[in-house]
């Protein structure tokens, strides 16, 4: 009995950390892909990636932003931003990745 609970909690707890980790590789492979492979750093103020650009808003005074939100304006793009889904200019693997990373970093 005690090992059948012990068991339990301890595939509990692998399966959570294997998430854990997970979330981290994404969240890495997200600032990569902010700061250098699309260069959202350029235009916009983000704390948790420390980039300083001007030119589009600071990601962290946006209200309300989330996943979906910033994942539709990568895609179709805005004004001066560019359209890096519709242009090809990432992947879709990719936007879905520096979506995640944003709407996970704002305000901290
Ligand atoms: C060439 C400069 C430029 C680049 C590069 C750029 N943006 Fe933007 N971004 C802008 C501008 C300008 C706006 C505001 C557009 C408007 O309102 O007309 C904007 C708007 C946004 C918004 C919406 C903010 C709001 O007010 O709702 C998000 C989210 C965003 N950008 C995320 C990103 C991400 C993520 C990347 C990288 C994949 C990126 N941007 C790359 C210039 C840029």
């Amino acid at each position: 009995m005690r090992i059948k609970k012990f068991l339990l909690v301890l595939i509990f707890f692998l399966s959570n950390t294997q998430i854990l980790f997970a979330d981290e590789a994404k969240m890495n492979k997200g600032l990569l892909i902010f700061n250098e492979t699309a260069g959202c750093a350029a235009c916009h103020v983000l704390k948790a990636a420390g980039s300083e650009g001007n030119i589009g808003p600071n990601l962290d005074t946006v209200e309300g932003l989330n996943y979906d939100s910033v994942m539709d304006i990568v895609i179709h793009g805005l004004g001066v931003m560019p359209a890096f889904g519709e242009d090809e200019i990432l992947s879709k693997d990719e936007i879905d990745t520096v979506s995640f990373y944003v709407a996970n970093s704002v305000g901290k």
